[in-house]
């Protein structure tokens, strides 16, 4: 498993802004569509691709185009959607799947309560979309669906990850071809499983409290 965290003052700007409670839920919102850009620049460096070439006005050219079959991108829900259309500015012929994980509140397990993805992910490459790394639970659920799915290698694009919920998905996925990027690590977990110093619940604050 590879770690990439994203070290660029826009980046760093944007987020720091992200994280002011002061900010409101349109610029929220915003703010996440923006970041979700630049992470994703970060996070598609080894989208696959084939060469190709093409006639410019004046002469032939060699250049590359994204293989089929095309990326697969999977929002978590709910706070994963917030994510998605800064994603699919930059790779808009990817396919987009949903998948919806929650805490079952007796055995603390993630469950998947929605789920909208091709039957078979064989050769796929996932993109996969949370922006809260924290105790790493529904990701390392999510990833592992895909793989049981057939899915070849899964990017997980996250916005912030606190280090003990990194530290379980690089456990859980150790040897497998899992990259994970970041826009920081911050340092901790609380009591309740909020990122500290975080930026609070994103679901929140991209959507309100319902
Ligand atoms: N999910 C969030 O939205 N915020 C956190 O800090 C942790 C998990």
């Amino acid at each position: 498993m590879r770690v990439h965290v994203a070290d660029h003052p826009l980046i760093t700007h944007k987020l720091t802004v992200l994280r002011d409670k002061r900010t409101p839920s349109p610029l929220f919102r915003s703010l996440v569509e923006e970041l979700m850009t630049l992470l994703a620049y970060e996070g598609t460096r080894g989208v696959r691709v084939e060469q190709v070439t093409v006639q410019t006005p004046v002469a032939e050219a060699r250049g590359v185009q994204i293989s089929d079959p095309k990326p697969l991108v999977v929002p978590i829900l709910r706070a994963g959607l917030g994510m998605l259309e800064g994603m699919v500015k930059l790779l808009p012929t990817a396919e987009v799947g949903f998948l919806g994980m929650a805490r079952n509140e007796e055995t603390l397990e993630p469950t998947t309560y929605a789920e909208r993805l091709p039957d078979d992910l064989s050769d796929r490459q996932c993109f996969v979309l949370d922006p809260m790394l924290a105790t790493g639970g529904s990701l390392i659920a999510a990833i592992q669906f895909l793989f049981d799915r057939g899915a070849v290698d899964v990017t997980a694009i996250c916005i912030l990850a606190a280090p003990e919920g990194l530290a379980a998905v690089e456990k859980a996925m150790a040897g497998r071809e899992v990259t994970i990027v970041l826009g920081a690590v911050d340092e901790r977990l609380d009591e309740h499983g909020y990122i500290v110093p975080g930026l609070g619940d994103a679901g929140d604050r991209l959507y309100g409290l319902v």
